[in-house]
């Protein structure tokens, strides 16, 4: 990269209380937190890069009874606001996009657990996280961080795999996200869901996620949106796949949102020796828990 281009990137990561962020993320933080959703709001929360998008499109399908049109109404973050982001050009902030929307409303967020609003948990509202195995992770942050001018560059991909061991990157550890959540599954009724699952058999998830928003669709609807919601047909769909989005924040001839949509790609990536001190340091620590992530189908 060009020295001119890293001077356009000017997106230091900060401390927020025990994670790593950008800049404009953490002194919006204050607000964020103070955020009060209703109990009828549903919150999306994930670690970047695990399936958000996907699971997004899912819901509000769900939620509008496989109405592709509705669900075509304006590009994902206007939909589904995203909690903590700050206004860009030519796009509101999270909070601004939520005051101006009646509840029910659909909230995306990639804070951990412990840095969510209080108020969701007061209210009890619903929440589905998504979590995707941890090589694959890496793999699409990786190329979205090479397309993501808000974000720092990701430089030569042996260090970027450091970076996200240490949880150097922004939203911080992806072990401690994804313990966060799946430690607190059972008491706060989150729908704790697999990137890998919803590739296996995503009927079969989406039937989890309608019984969980206490829906009921028939299987002619399913199927729509399960054709509806398929890596292909999301590529191509302008209102889930960020195009408008503009090249000085998301530049997709270095990479595109809608990229590969695989499992298994970071075996494409990792030497064979990469892969076994990853894993090393993964189940170090990952011991005190048994979350079960696949690294292939
Ligand atoms: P890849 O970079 O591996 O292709 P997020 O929405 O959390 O930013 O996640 C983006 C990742 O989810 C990207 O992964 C993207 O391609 C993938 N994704 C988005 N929609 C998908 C779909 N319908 N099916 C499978 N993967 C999808």
């Amino acid at each position: 990269m060009s020295k001119n281009q890293e001077l356009k990137r000017h997106c230091p990561l900060v401390p927020l209380k025990g994670i790593l962020v950008t800049e404009n993320i953490a002194n919006n933080y204050n607000d964020v937190s103070a955020f009060c959703p209703d109990p009828s709001d549903l919150l999306i929360a994930t670690y970047p890069k695990a399936g958000t998008t996907w699971v997004q499109e899912i819901v509000d399908l769900l939620l509008h009874s496989g109405d592709s049109e509705t669900c075509k109404r304006a590009p994902t973050p206007i939909r589904m606001p995203f909690l903590e982001n700050t206004a860009r050009i030519g796009m509101p902030s999270g909070l601004d996009l939520l005051k101006a929307m009646e509840p029910p409303r659909v909230i995306k967020t990639h804070l951990p657990f412990h840095l969510v609003p209080k108020g969701f948990w007061e209210n009890k509202c619903k929440v589905i996280y998504v979590a995707r195995n941890a090589k694959d992770n890496l793999v699409s942050y990786f190329y979205f961080d090479q397309m993501n001018l808000t974000h720092p560059d990701p430089g030569p991909w042996e260090g970027y795999i450091q970076k996200f061991m240490q949880g150097q990157l922004p939203w911080g550890s992806w072990y401690d996200h994804v313990k966060g959540y799946w430690q607190e599954r059972e008491r706060r009724n989150i729908l704790y869901l697999f990137y890998e699952d919803m590739k296996e058999n995503p009927r079969r998830e989406m039937a989890r996620i309608m019984r969980y928003l206490d829906l009921s669709l028939s299987d002619d609807v399913i199927s729509r949106i399960v054709e509806l919601t398929s890596f292909k047909t999301m590529k191509d769909n302008p209102m889930a796949n960020y195009n408008f989005i503009t090249k000085p924040i998301f530049d997709q001839s270095r990479s595109t949102f809608m990229r590969k949509g695989e499992v298994g790609d970071w075996m494409n990536h990792f030497t064979p020796e990469q892969a076994a001190e990853f894993d090393e340091d993964s189940e170090k620590k990952m011991k005190h828990v048994n979350i079960p992530f696949r690294t292939q189908l």
